[in-house]
Order: structure tokens, then C-alpha cells, then sequence
């Protein structure tokens, strides 16, 4: 017997996982809820999804085994928190939560009650991250021992229409979210190859200066006015870590909007928006076309695999469906379900998860102490009980 999933949030990100859960073998069945009744009946149509909920409260009543929060990215932390303590697993979108408190009382949750927690973490299967990983194992780098992760998203390209559709008339108090708590795709895509925890950051930001009354003071609901942020890490193992968060940025995000550098003591790895090259004491060589998203058949929305993805281990309902952001929903999706179905961590647990954003909310306080370097506290290791 598979698993059922109540999705929360029927925006713009959950139709891209609905048909993966739905076609996954291991569920049995596919639930909707959200706010708004008529997205909610539009993609339980659309998805040919199981059912309805009137309420998130009302999907914490049923007896659906798991709940996959894709809603706003400030609301996760209470959501996942409640969904825990009503015995569902949990998969949540990016980022975990936007205080140490909220990620502590999550892992404290995870950890009292043996539930799955994980955190879609796209950047984890960007076939830059892949390729690195690889490597990395195979011990080709060397020792890194300095790393670049850049999410570089300009507000023009996207964000001021997404913010539109999901803040309605008071988009602009959320439109001001700030760089540095959404820092999990820069941020993971390093971590997740050095496999090491930042311990200390130093941050500063940009103050912006377009005057739209998007990244106001008086009107965000985050007292933010910073658009672009650069922190510098100290990681566990003696690395260092330096992360750019850009939403004004005159760059092709459409291209490429998470890009990232590792540099060994043997060999270094740099990537561009169109270009990624693999380089060593001798020279360089162009490895584009290793990750470079293939095109989907035509008509299929979204992008493709590219060749260091390993689709072998998906299931074989996932052949010809969508998938996006460099590949990466596929795994996620399958990542999610088989931790649940056999009962064991995912990749990007709660305390991997911890480590890819608790840095950034440091980070974030960090640039409004202009840059002073403060610790980013230790969250520990998953207990072997932990799923
Ligand atoms: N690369 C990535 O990892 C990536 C990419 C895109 C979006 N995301 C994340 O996905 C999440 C969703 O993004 P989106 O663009 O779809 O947002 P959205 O605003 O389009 O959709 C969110 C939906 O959630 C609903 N909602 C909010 N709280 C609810 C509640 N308590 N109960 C029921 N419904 C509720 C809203 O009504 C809305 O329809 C965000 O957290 C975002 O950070 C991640």
C-alpha cells in the first residue's frame, strides 16, 4: 500500500509537483487545499487530483499520511510545525523557516515524533551540484577550500508579478522579502557538495534605491529595504563560503539563476550563465554540455535532464512528465515519497535543512549589524531515529 499527500497552496509552484506526486507508484492518492476555492477547484481539476480540503486545518483532521506545504515562503515554519505535531510527514518548498526559532522547534519536532521532514531543495539536483558532488568523491578538487553560490534573481525578471499573484493588494509589504532569507539555492548547492556547516558569517547589503515602495521600509512586513545582499562564511571544516543574493541585477535569470564556483587545492570548477568550465593545473575544459538542461520533447512545459543526471533510479511513470528548475523536480518529488515509504531520511532532512538556511537568517542579521560577524549556531546531527 502506497501513501496519500494533501498539497497546501495551489499556486504557481505546487501544479509542477501535483502530477508528480499524483503519478508516483507509491501513492495512492493526492489532496488540495488553499486558500483561495477556485485555484484549489482548478487544479484538483486540472491534476486530476483525489480530492478537497475546505481548510489546511481540515487536511490536518483526515487521515492523509502527508501534507506538502507550497504556500508563500514566510508562512512554512508555523505550517510545517502544526502539520508534525498532527502525525504527518512533511515535505515544505524553500526556505525551511525565517527564524531559529521556527527551525529549531522543527527539528525538535522531527525529532520527538520520528516523522519525515523534508525540504525541496532544488539546487540540490542542479546538475552543477551533481557534477561537483561527483567529483568531489571521486576526490578530483583536491581540498576545497573555497566555495561561490550566487541565486541571482532580478525582481524585473518574474518576482513582480509572482508577488502580484500571490501578496494580492498588499503585494508590495511582501515583495520585500528579504535576499538573505531565501538563501537556501546559494547556499545549498555549496553545502551540499562540501558537506560541511557554516559556523560564522559577515553580511552586507544593498539598500535599494528604486523608490516603487517595493523594498520600503515603511511598507514591508520584513522592515527591509535591502535588495541585494553578500555574505561571507567560515565553514566547520576550515573552508570559506561566500554567497550573493541579487533581486537587482541586470543578468539573464531566465538563463541562469543559480550559478556556482568551488575551488580546490587540484582543480577548481567555475560555472557562468551559459558556460561552465572544469579547470586544473594544466588548463581547462569546457563542460557545458554536461549540464546544460536538454530541451523537452516539444509541447512539454518546462526544462529537461541534463547528462549528469542519473534518471535510472526514478520511477517509470515519471518518463515524459514535466519537469523544472534544472531538472531537479523529478527527484524531489521521488526523494519525498520513497523517505516516507521506507522509513528513512531523505537527502535534504531537517537538519540538512537547517544548515542550508539558518546561515542566511544569521546572515540577515549580520547586514543589519553592518556586517559584524556573528555566529551561526550549531543545530547538530539527525539521532539515529530521525527520518
Ligand atoms: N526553486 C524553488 O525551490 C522554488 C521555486 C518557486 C517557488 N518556490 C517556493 O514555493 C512556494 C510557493 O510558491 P508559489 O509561487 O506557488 O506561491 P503562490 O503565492 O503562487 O501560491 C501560494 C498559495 O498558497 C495558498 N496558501 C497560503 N497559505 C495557505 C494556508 N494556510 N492554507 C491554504 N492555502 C494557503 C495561497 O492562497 C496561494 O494560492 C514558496 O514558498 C516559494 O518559495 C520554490
Amino acid at each position: 500500500m502506497g501513501t496519500t499527500v494533501g498539497v497546501v497552496g495551489a499556486g504557481q509552484f505546487s501544479g509542477s509537483f501535483l502530477p508528480l506526486f499524483r503519478s508516483h507508484p507509491d501513492v495512492d492518492g493526492v489532496f488540495i487545499t488553499d486558500h483561495q476555492p477556485s485555484r484549489m477547484e482548478r487544479a484538483a481539476s486540472q491534476f486530476h487530483l483525489d480530492g478537497t480540503f475546505p481548510s489546511f486545518e481540515a487536511l490536518l483532521q483526515s487521515d492523509v499520511e502527508c501534507v506538502a506545504i507550497f504556500t508563500q515562503r514566510w508562512t512554512h515554519g508555523p505550517l510545517v510545525l502544526e502539520a508534525l505535531e498532527a502525525g504527518k510527514h512533511v515535505y515544505s518548498t524553500v526556505p525551511m523557516g525565517i527564524s531559529e526559532a521556527e527551525i529549531r522547534e522543527i527539528l525538535d519536532a522531527v525529532r520527538a515524533t520520528g516523522l519525515v521532514y523534508m525540504m525541496g531543495e532544488t539546487s540540490y539536483y542542479y546538475p552543477a551540484a551533481v557534477y561537483a558532488r561527483e567529483r568531489n568523491s571521486a576526490g578530483d578538487f583536491g581540498r576545497i577550500f573555497y566555495a561561490e553560490g550566487d541565486y541571482v534573481h532580478d525582481m524585473d525578471l518574474g518576482f513582480y508579478d509572482a508577488y502580484r499573484f500571490s501578496g494580492g493588494e498588499h503585494w508590495k509589504e511582501t515583495a520585500s522579502f528579504p535576499p538573505m532569507l531565501y538563501p537556501t539555492h546559494s547556499i545549498g548547492g555549496v553545502l551540499s557538495v562540501l558537506g560541511q556547516r557554516a559556523v560564522s558569517v559577515s553580511c552586507l547589503a544593498v539598500r535599494d534605491d528604486r523608490d516603487d515602495g517595493v523594498f520600503d521600509r515603511s511598507v514591508s512586513m520584513f522592515d527591509n529595504d535591502f535588495s541585494n545582499a553578500t555574505a561571507l562564511f567560515e565553514l566547520a571544516g576550515g573552508a570559506i563560503m561566500r554567497t550573493n543574493e541579487m533581486r537587482r541585477v541586470g543578468y539573464p535569470s531566465h538563463i541562469r539563476e543559480s550559478r556556482y564556483r568551488y575551488f580546490g587545492t587540484e582543480a577548481s570548477f567555475e560555472q557562468l550563465a551559459e558556460v561552465s568550465v572544469w579547470q586544473d593545473k594544466n588548463g581547462v575544459t569546457d563542460i557545458s554540455g554536461l549540464l546544460v538542461p536538454q530541451p523537452l520533447p516539444e509541447g512539454e512545459p518546462g526544462h529537461g535532464f541534463a547528462r549528469v543526471h542519473d534518471r535510472s533510479r526514478l520511477p517509470a511513470s515519471y518518463s515524459g512528465l514535466p519537469t523544472g528548475h534544472e531538472g531537479s523536480h523529478h527527484f524531489l518529488a521521488d526523494d519525498f515519497v520513497r523517505a516516507v515509504t521506507t522509513r528513512t531520511l531523505p537527502p535534504v532532512n531537517a537538519w540538512v535543512a537547517a544548515g542550508f538556511t539558518l546561515p542566511g537568517i544569521v546572515a540577515h542579521q549580520s547586514a543589519n549589524r553592518g556586517g559584524e560577524r556573528l555566529p551561526v549556531p550549531e543545530m547538530g546531527d539527525p539521532p539515529a531515529t530521525a527520518r
